[in-house]
């Protein structure tokens, strides 16, 4: 067996030195940490298809709003690191809000639309932090290709779209949702759960899969698939609905009726905690 060499680096200079002596393609799984299966989901997929991966870890303050607790976001780098030195990545970069955002910092990538229906409805500046970090990351790290989950649907779309609009040269790979047996979708999120709270949380997956059997029926009106998903979330007594949609898979505008690929989507609380979920169609 291959004995795991990991290189861990902080200042960018490091990871410079560090990047310059790593075979190409170079693939970097972006992550904030706190890693769960869907994370390490990413870093497989980038080890087979790059002669070296990278992975960034940075609590990114900037895409926190400020009614969003950036000093609660779990952490846990020493288990981080192991993760990731069994999954065999070859350089972690966990860089320091410092470097990142020096004083004077006043530089952005803003999208005009993508960025206006959804998650970034409710969390405005969210996708302006995503896309600057993001950018800054593949500016940094300079890798050929870039892994991101499909879990957050709009943020693959914001990545998409700015990655081809500023001409970044780097593939955008975005992999499936990983879910837990009972069919909730990991999210770093899910620790904030109480036992009642996670058991409840499975409503997210019904409902999509309910929407999903009525469109496999042949079911095509938009509304009658977001009355689904909202009926199916409200017969759980725990959860609170913020938004379901159903909308165009690249431009996220809300449909009429399902015509080509298509986004199911939706935000839930369970208590405080706010889970999304989303399911591709078409
Ligand atoms: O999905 C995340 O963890 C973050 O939004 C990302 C892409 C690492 C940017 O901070």
């Amino acid at each position: 067996m291959k004995s795991p060499k990991i290189i861990t680096v902080t200042s960018l200079s490091e990871l410079r030195n560090a990047r310059a002596t790593l075979p190409e393609p170079i693939g970097l799984v972006p992550t904030m940490g706190f890693l769960h299966a869907g994370h390490l989901s990413l870093v497989r997929q980038a080890r087979q298809d790059c002669a070296s991966v990278v992975v960034s870890i940075f609590v990114n303050p900037v895409q926190f709003g400020p009614a969003e607790d950036l000093s609660k976001y779990p952490r846990d780098l020493q288990r981080d690191l192991q993760l990731l030195t069994s999954a065999g990545v070859d350089l972690v970069w966990t860089p320091t809000p410092r470097e990142m955002y020096p004083d004077g910092y006043q530089t952005w990538i803003s999208l005009d639309e993508l960025v206006k229906p959804l998650e970034g409805a409710m969390r405005p500046g969210h996708f302006r932090g995503v896309a600057t970090v993001v950018g800054k990351l593949f500016n940094c790290v300079q890798p050929q290709k870039a892994y991101f989950g499909q879990k957050d649907a709009q943020q693959a779309a914001v990545i998409r779209r700015m990655t081809n609009d500023l001409n970044f040269p780097v593939e955008i790979i975005i992999c499936p949702i990983v879910r837990a047996d009972d069919g909730l979708a990991m999210s770093s999120r899910n620790v904030y759960l109480n036992a009642e709270e996670r058991q409840a949380a499975t409503v997210l997956y019904r409902s999509l899969n309910a929407a999903r059997a009525a469109f496999d029926k042949g079911e095509r009106d938009a509304n009658t698939l977001r009355r689904i998903m909202t009926d199916t979330i409200n017969s759980e007594p725990l959860a609170s609905l913020q938004y379901v949609s159903c909308a165009n898979y690249d431009t996220l505008i809300e449909l009429e009726a399902i015509t080509g690929k298509s986004l199911l989507s939706m935000a839930v609380f369970l208590g405080k905690t706010r889970l999304i979920d989303n399911m591709v169609l078409g």
